[in-house]
């Protein structure tokens, strides 16, 4: 018998619990950072050392968090299902968790490339993104060709080159969880779109969300006490 497929689409909200900012909550990053400055090309382009300094910052954060029971009971669903975590996260508490299929959308923030490797429709050759960990990248440190480094991050402008790999496992769902987006991005915001008729929708957000069609069932409480809900619901 063949394990039932299921998409988990997560956000910023499915880390929140772990103590990482969510973007359009109160006091979120977006808050307090302009996107166009520190995540997007224009802001690359005009003041690099500011972008490196903005995921240096997300990235020393992330050395001090945890995983939470959200991304864990996420990750434990690989016991009884086929589970494809695709994340718009750049964070890497799903791995840390124990998922083993996770779809980065907007890149890792652990990760960084040369600068004139570009994120285009080609995607990129992997073998030139490098793993950082934690540690600060600065002005002036290059990849082996000698060219810049820059994020592993989808800044705003640029292509989102997994969407066709996200969209093909969303059609191929059994079951799509939504936990923690605003659903406010695209193409990231219209993925769920792409489930077969036939496969229930549930959401995990403690806001108000545009149930967009009746057959999503929204679990109206933070992610870590909706994931509880929706294990029980399976
Ligand atoms: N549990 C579950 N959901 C939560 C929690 C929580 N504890 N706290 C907040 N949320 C919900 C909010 O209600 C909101 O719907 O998480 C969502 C966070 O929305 P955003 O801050 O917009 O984050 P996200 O949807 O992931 O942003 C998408 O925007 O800036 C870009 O690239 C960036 O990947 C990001 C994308």
């Amino acid at each position: 018998m063949t394990r039932k497929r299921i998409a988990v689409l997560t956000g910023a909200g499915v880390s929140a619990e772990s103590g990482l900012s969510t973007y359009r909550d109160n006091g979120g990053l977006w808050d307090n950072y302009d996107p166009m400055e520190v995540a997007s090309a224009e802001g690359w382009a005009h003041n690099p050392g500011l972008v490196l300094d903005f995921y240096n910052m997300q990235r020393e954060h992330l050395r001090s968090v945890q995983p939470n029971e959200a991304h864990r009971l996420i990750a434990q669903l690989e016991e009884r299902f086929t589970v494809d975590v695709i994340t718009q996260n750049v964070d890497n508490l799903h791995e840390r968790a124990g998922s083993t299929h996770v779809v980065h959308l907007h890149g890792e923030a652990t990760k960084v490339r040369p600068e004139n490797c570009y994120n285009d429709n080609d995607g990129f050759s992997e073998r030139q993104v490098f793993d950082v960990g934690y540690d600060a990248v600065h002005l002036g440190d290059k990849a082996p060709n000698g060219v810049q480094l820059r994020p592993h991050i989808v800044f705003f402008g640029e292509a989102v080159p997994k969407m066709e790999q996200a969209i093909e496992l969303v059609s191929q769902a059994d079951i799509v969880l939504i936990v923690g987006t605003s659903l406010q991005v695209y193409p990231a915001a219209g993925l769920y779109r792409y489930a077969s008729p036939g496969a229930p929708i549930y959401i995990i957000d403690p806001a108000d969300v545009p149930l967009w069609d009746k057959r999503i069932v929204h679990i109206r409480k933070v992610a870590t006490e909706g994931m509880k809900d929706f294990v029980q619901m399976l």
